[in-house]
């Protein structure tokens, strides 16, 4: 037996390394046809592909990622015409190699701009240094050179990012709007659309989530100007910066979702937070947590129920990396893992509705057996493809992912000496951007 200690570590291995014991959101969410993703920040091009804790949860858990600061305008195009790519090349290639799809946040904006723009403003009023025509070519040279290099790679734009006002409905008097007029809002979104036909485009605010609103009328009005007017526009991002205890009206916001789909747009998602008040928290933490959960799964209860919004993202999903308390020092524990990575009750939450969900719509099962070959030898199984397999993942049929490989290859070799006589799940991305998925 001794002898044979090395060569079974060898066979066992591979699936302990690349193994997530966890439970993971996307194994569900891919079968129920919805996009489940965070927002990554700084810390994400330190940690990437390491296999530690950061990595493994952004992997195992969502199907679609946006960066949190890093393809804003002051990252991008820190001065006029120059742009830098590094980090949304990183991102962007992260995500294809392992099967996820990309927000891109944000095109234009009134915040985060590089002196080189916000000069163009004193004391908030436009003094001069851009005229109409000007600013216009900056910013379709800004949309049309981003969105042309990810082409493929970036499948939703925030084009427009909080346009209005916090109160009154009215049109945030940024420098887009104040040198351009209020049809800048029309032309980026012609621009973009110009720039990646095949990219989504939508147009994304907070304190817009609920039906009823002022502000959230005004957008929604807004918006079906723009569709009448046939502006490229597949639907809007409602932030979702939420409080526990809060501003939650689960009725209102499905009915914005709803008036959003009788006019044929998305209403999703884009920047979800359950944020809790420390005093609250300290006083009574378990408490705090559950209504947490319950939020959380009311959210994702109303998307999987509302066909037009099959995009659900957190702003982050670590607490020990969040916005909040920096931004409202009085809150905090807003996300679906605690600062050790360990999945909170939210988290429980939202698994447990998609994977409820996900007995309804069923697993669809491989369509096309001659694409790839499965065999069953005694202590592995062999995936053999005529394409290339860009990730290939094995599940047990509780959504445990037991084994991934990202090796780029035709043939994959899955150890299968320590699996138990049982039904496994093998889920497929083909470098073409195929997923197959085969049960056996
Ligand atoms: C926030 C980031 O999370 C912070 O790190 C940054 O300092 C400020 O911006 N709405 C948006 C996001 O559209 O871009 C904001 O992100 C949060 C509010």
């Amino acid at each position: 037996m001794k002898k044979h200690l090395p060569l079974l570590f060898f066979l066992i291995f591979p699936i302990i390394a690349f193994g997530q014991w966890t439970q993971s959101l996307s194994y569900y969410a891919d079968k129920c046809n919805i996009k489940i993703g965070t927002a990554v920040g700084g810390v994400f091009y330190n940690n990437y592909d390491t296999g530690n804790a950061y990595d493994l949860t952004v992997k195992n858990n969502f199907n679609i990622l946006v960066a949190e600061n890093e393809m804003k305008w002051d990252a991008m195009e820190p001065s006029n015409n120059s742009f830098n790519f590094t980090k949304a090349d990183q991102l962007t290639a992260y995500a294809f190699r392992t099967g996820k799809q990309v927000r891109g946040h944000n095109l234009c904006w009134h915040s985060q701009l590089p002196s080189w723009i916000s000069n163009g403003l004193t004391n908030g009023i436009a003094n001069g240094t851009f005229t109409r025509t000007t600013l216009m070519s900056i910013l379709k040279n800004h949309i049309t050179t981003i969105m042309t290099r990810y082409i493929g790679k970036v499948q939703q734009w925030d084009v427009l990012n909080e346009p209005f006002n916090d109160s009154g409905g009215t049109l945030r008097n940024s420098i887009w709007q104040q040198v351009i007029g209020n049809d800048y809002i029309d032309s980026v979104f012609v621009w973009a659309h110009r720039a990646d036909p095949t990219a989504k485009l939508y147009l994304n605010d907070y304190g817009v989530e609920f039906s009823g609103g002022t502000k959230a009328d005004a957008m929604y009005n807004y918006v079906s100007g723009m569709k009448s007017r046939n502006i490229p526009i597949t639907g809007v991002g409602l932030q979702c910066h939420f409080t526990v205890s809060g501003n939650f009206n689960v009725s209102g916001l499905d009915a914005n979702l709803k008036r959003y789909n009788a006019l044929g747009l998305e209403a999703i998602i884009t920047e979800l937070e359950v944020k809790i008040l420390k005093t609250d928290y300290t006083a009574n933490s378990t408490l705090q947590l559950s209504n947490q959960a319950e939020c959380y799964r009311r959210l994702i209860r109303l998307c999987l129920d509302n066909p037009n919004c099959k995009t659900f993202m957190t702003w982050g999903f670590t607490d020990l990396y969040s916005w909040i308390p920096g931004f409202t020092p009085a809150y905090d524990y807003s996300l679906l893992f605690d600062t050790n990575y360990a999945p909170k009750p939210a988290y429980f939450s939202i698994l447990n509705e998609l994977a409820v969900e996900s007995q309804k719509t069923g697993l669809n099962d491989i369509n096309d057996a001659d694409i790839v070959k499965i065999q069953k030898l005694d202590n592995r199984i062999v995936v053999n493809s005529d394409n290339r397999i860009a990730r290939c993942q094995l599940f047990d049929v509780q959504g445990k992912c037991l084994f991934v490989s990202e090796s780029h290859s035709s043939t994959i070799e899955i150890p299968s000496n320590n699996l138990q006589q049982a039904i496994y799940i093998l889920k497929l991305r083909m470098e073409n951007g195929k997923i197959i998925v085969k049960k056996f």
